[in-house]
């Protein structure tokens, strides 16, 4: 990832941070209609309407988060993006997370278009995505939270407000 600092993140950066993270948790959400619209069309059943719009719906949101984060990444190495507040092992912590989060925003969407494409035993990889993307997003979320209220630092308020 680019080493190019810069004082806060852009209001772009920002507004894809937010709009990427709400499609994230969408897709954890509803998820399950993939499954459930593969399971019944083996069983020669015709799947529930709202799991074949939830379905159709994964597919699209899941491609739009591949490409969002492509942008961003994109971005980030343009624009540069501020080291996180914090030093020692919770600068380490913070970088490691936030690496973890690209690869997975990177790794989970491949995987689910390998299992419709390619094979879809690599569907049980792309599951694994589900429990890897909720504890990084707690972990995450619990440090944002404890740079604001603890530590009373500029952490969140960045994510919010562009430099
Ligand atoms: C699916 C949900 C989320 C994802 C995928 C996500 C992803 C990320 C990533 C990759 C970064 C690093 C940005 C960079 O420097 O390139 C980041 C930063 C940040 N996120 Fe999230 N995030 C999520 C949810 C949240 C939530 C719920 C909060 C608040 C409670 C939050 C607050 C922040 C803050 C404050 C930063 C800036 C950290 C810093 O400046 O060091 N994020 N997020
Ligand atoms: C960041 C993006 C994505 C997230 C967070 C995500 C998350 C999930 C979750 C939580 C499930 C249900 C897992 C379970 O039932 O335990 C699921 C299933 C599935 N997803 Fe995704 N997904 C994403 C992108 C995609 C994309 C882009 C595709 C394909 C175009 C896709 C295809 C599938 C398929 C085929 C299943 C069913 C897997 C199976 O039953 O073996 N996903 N996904």
């Amino acid at each position: 990832m680019s080493q190019f600092l810069r004082q806060g993140y852009s209001g772009a950066q920002i507004g894809l941070h937010w709009v990427i993270a709400l499609l994230v948790l969408f897709q954890l959400i509803f998820g399950e209609s993939m499954g459930a619209v593969d399971r019944a069309i083996a069983r020669g059943e015709t799947p529930d309407a709202t799991d074949q719009f939830l379905a159709g719906a994964h597919y699209w949101v899941g491609i739009a988060i591949l490409v969002l984060v492509a942008l961003r990444v994109l971005m980030r190495v343009v624009q540069g993006a501020p080291e996180p507040v914090g030093s020692g092992l919770q600068l380490k912590a913070a970088k490691i997370i936030h690496a973890v989060f690209y690869l997975l925003l990177i790794a989970v969407p491949v995987t689910g278009l390998l299992a419709v494409y390619v094979n879809e035993e690599i569907g049980e990889v792309h599951e694994i995505g589900k429990p890897l993307f909720i504890a990084v997003i707690v972990l995450h979320a619990l440090g944002a939270l404890f740079h604001h209220f603890k530590l009373k630092d500029d952490t969140l308020r960045r994510m919010f407000v562009p430099r």
